[in-house]
């Protein structure tokens, strides 16, 4: 992974390649905000909150890309009133998008996570999903998380990507070159071009965006040293995401128009059935660190 030298770099490189990944994120990666990701969303949050967490009169979401988490809670009722922030107006662009398609009254700010334009203890919840890992300044972000939570506020993050996690994931892509081939055959797909496998991104910027993976210690000890009560990490998800990423890498390799529909919904329903396969059987007896994902919660004091 190539470490860019500065912090401002890091966020430039953040802003400019999540508003490229705006146009096509939700159907990337599978967002959904009907009953499958209602449910899904839920279901991390009662793995760290309990069953029927909530409701929070005012929440924070903290790099809350096309609104995967707020507006999922929000339809489930787990929030109240929202505000919205990432680095990328892109992403909050099309978040305000999907607000307006569903029907919620959201705020959006363009904000760093470490400089929160916001007064002290002003939120019950600040959260974020798929975030931690992209922050230069971590410490400077707790402290700001601790101080716009009022007492008693509750911090919440999930699907932060464990060390162990991003080996985990090494396999089924190596797996996913090798049967490439083989599988588009399968499926009757062409191999994608370059420029077809590119669709617009700068995979240059893409090593630069994840800066770092986690142990569960270090989550632990960040929201420790900020000041948190309450700290709590959990992990989850490990066969269903080596599924997910050996098929990601599969069809990143063929035209996408070719891959016939069948297979996605394959994908889909597999990809789902495998995580409840990791939630039933595995989270209950391996060590947080053991899984691809990690989630955190921790409450101001
Ligand atoms: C992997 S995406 C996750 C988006 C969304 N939370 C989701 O789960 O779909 C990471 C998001 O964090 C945002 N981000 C990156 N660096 C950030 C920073 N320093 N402060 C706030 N948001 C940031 C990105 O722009 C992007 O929208």
């Amino acid at each position: 992974m190539a470490a860019p030298v500065s912090t401002p770099e890091i966020l430039e490189v953040n802003r400019r390649y999540h508003d490229v990944a705006a146009l096509d994120y939700d159907s990337k990666w599978g967002i959904d905000f009907g009953a499958v990701g209602r449910a899904q969303v839920l279901g991390k949050v009662e793995k760290l909150l309990g069953r029927a967490p909530g409701p929070f009169p005012r929440s924070l979401e903290i790099g809350a890309g096309t609104g995967y988490f707020t507006l999922n809670l929000m339809q489930e009722a787990v929030i109240e009133a929202s505000v919205c922030t990432d680095v990328s107006p892109g992403m909050l662009e099309a978040l305000r998008a999907n607000a307006e398609r569903l029907g919620l009254a959201v705020e959006t700010v363009v904000s760093d996570a470490a400089a929160l334009p916001f007064e002290d203890a002003s939120f019950d919840l600040v959260l974020g999903h798929a975030v931690l890992h992209h922050l230069p300044e971590l410490d400077r972000a707790f402290a700001e998380f601790l101080r716009v939570l009022r007492p008693g506020g509750v911090l919440l993050f999930a699907g932060e990507p464990s060390r162990n996690g991003d080996r985990i994931a090494a396999l089924p892509k190596r797996a996913g070159l090798a049967a490439a081939p083989l599988w588009r055959r399968a499926v009757r797909a062409r191999a994608a071009s370059n420029g077809e496998r590119d669709c617009g991104h700068d995979h240059s910027l893409e090593t630069m965006v994840d800066v770092r993976a986690f142990t569960p210690a270090e989550l632990e000890r960040l929201a420790g040293a900020a000041g948190f009560a309450g700290v709590r990490v959990r992990g989850e998800e490990l066969l269903a995401n080596m599924f997910g990423w050996f098929n990601r890498t599969v069809e990143a390799t063929a035209v996408q128009g070719d891959i016939p529909l069948g297979w996605f919904k394959y994908a889909h329903r597999g990809y789902l059935l495998l995580q409840r396969l990791d939630t039933a059987l595995l989270e209950p007896h391996l060590p947080a660190a053991g899984f691809y994902n990690l989630l955190l919660t921790a409450r101001k004091p």
